[in-house]
């Protein structure tokens, strides 16, 4: 047991080379997910992790920015002997991806997982450069978004991709999926019938989804006016999370049946009209008491960029389940707030009783599902407040991941990474997902509607209360 978890299984030894260890997500993320792997004796028990990229280092390098990475970043403190563990195993190459041959000099096992956290345009040189090196045998390859930037561009891609490795070998990661409380919305439905009774449409009037991020795009101006919010989150973070909550019950917990019926929900949502859509860019504004820059003077961004740094939609599911439900996803940078949720909105009483009592504050009955921060979820209904008189009032039955499990929750990368290496494709996602994704988007990306300012530190641009009408967006803030 770790953490008072079942202990998860140990991968067949493999050499794991992270191509791209010198850029933001190797070093906040993949390099310390793997020492806290190594940690909970989750990684092969033979094998090197090799870090590959453009930076001039020898091994004693890679190791300084590693113990760096893990210091500022890991949610566990370094303890030296975990440490002396994991780094005898580091090892660097230079290199630009283009020849892949040096790299095998490294390799100590007959098999390796190639993690590709580079820009798009290096994944394909990448591959071919390890089909030509006679690499692809006995290799798993896990792919950093964004797959393709279209229908036919994803298609190419995963054709590419066959031509060297099976589908089977490879594992298209979206961290949402690694998320606990992402998983846990798979049990939330399925183990709770009382709430997957009320799951469609006669009693749900509709299902928001938010992703909000106080950060501004910091260093990644050049890769954000290539993508946009569309593209970055609510292509692949937003459908994921959409998916999962909308999806029918899967024939069992096996990841082709799970991402069976995803693809199915995903072929079942309507192309978007551009018209259901409002793009936003933020301007300066404060956020968190400091003053930030508007997004057209971010490093790397054209200063009259029409890219959209804030996204939200409307969108319908035809299906017997769904039709008449409205689910509404946003998402956009330098709001208010950090915060990903879902809040599933029931349909009102078809008669209210207490029309004529005095009421506190009218709201609908909700489930709130806090994917971060404060992970859990709440159940908001009405109340008789106590005394004489009936006046009702909204309360909230709250149930909190830490307070209940009294344990931080992995990393998403530390769960994906292990399950990549023993094999296992549930938290990842499958072709079809991809290239249906591309096509739900395929009108507003052709045609995409203006961009609108919101001040940096807002809730977003007014505009999107259009969507919602003549209800509102619930509050980032409640
Ligand atoms: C990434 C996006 O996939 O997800 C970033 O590229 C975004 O723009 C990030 O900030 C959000 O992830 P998380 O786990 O912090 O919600």
């Amino acid at each position: 047991m770790i953490d008072g978890h079942p202990r998860l299984k140990v991968p067949h030894d493999q050499d794991i080379v992270v191509v791209g260890c010198s850029g933001d997500l190797a070093s906040h993320r993949l390099l310390p997910a793997l020492y806290n792997l190594d940690r909970e004796g989750l990684l092969p028990e033979h094998g090197n992790v090799i870090g590959y990229s453009l930076a001039d280092w020898g091994d004693a390098d890679f190791r300084v920015h590693t113990l760096k990475s893990i210091a500022t970043n890991s949610r566990h403190t370094i303890e030296d002997g975990v440490w002396d563990h994991f780094s005898a195993r580091l090892r660097h190459l230079t290199g630009d991806g283009t020849d892949m041959r040096p790299l095998e000099a490294l390799l100590t096992q007959g098999r390796r997982m190639f993690y590709l956290s580079t820009p798009p345009s290096a994944v394909m040189p990448i591959v071919q450069g390890l089909g030509e090196a006679g690499l692809a045998d006995g290799s798993t390859l896990v792919l950093e978004k964004p797959f393709g930037r279209d229908v036919p561009s994803a298609r190419r891609l995963n054709e590419s991709l066959h031509r060297v490795l099976p589908e089977d070998r490879i594992f298209r990661i979206d961290h949402y999926l690694g998320k606990e409380t992402v998983q846990n919305l798979l049990v939330f439905r399925f183990a709770n019938p009382l709430f997957e009774r009320s799951w469609n449409s006669d009693a749900i009037h509709r299902i928001e989804i938010t992703v909000a991020e106080p950060i501004g795009v910091g260093r990644r101006g050049r890769f954000y006016e290539e993508t946009g919010a569309i593209q970055d989150i609510v292509q692949n973070h937003l459908f994921q999370l959409l998916a999962l909550v909308a999806m029918e019950p899967p024939l069992n917990m096996d990841a082709e049946a799970i991402r069976a019926e995803k693809s199915k929900l995903l072929r079942s949502v309507r192309v978007v009209d551009p018209e259901e859509v409002v793009r936003g860019q933020y301007t300066h504004g404060v956020v968190d008491g400091v003053e930030v820059p508007g997004y057209r003077e971010e490093d790397g961004v054209a200063p009259d960029s029409q890219t959209e740094t804030y996204a939200a939609m409307r969108l319908q599911i035809d299906s017997w389940r769904w039709g008449g439900t409205r689910f509404l996803l946003r998402t956009g940078k330098r709001l208010s707030k950090r915060e990903t949720r879902i809040v599933v909105v029931f349909r009102d009483a078809p008669h209210n009783f207490f029309a004529t009592t005095e009421v506190v504050r009218l709201v609908s009955q909700k489930v709130t599902i806090r994917i971060q921060p404060d992970e859990g979820m709440s159940l908001t209904f009405v109340a008789k407040r106590p005394g004489p008189a009936v006046q009702t009032q909204p309360v909230l039955m709250d149930f909190n991941y830490g307070h209940s499990f009294k344990t931080s929750p992995p990393e998403a990368y530390e769960r994906l990474l292990h399950d990549a290496m023993v094999g296992d494709h549930t938290l990842f996602i499958s072709e079809h997902e991809i290239e249906r994704a591309w096509e739900i988007l395929e009108q507003v990306l052709e045609n995409p509607p203006p961009v609108v300012h919101y001040a940096a530190g807002s809730l977003g641009p007014r505009e999107a209360e259009r969507l919602v009408d003549p209800r509102r967006w619930h509050a980032l803030e409640d």
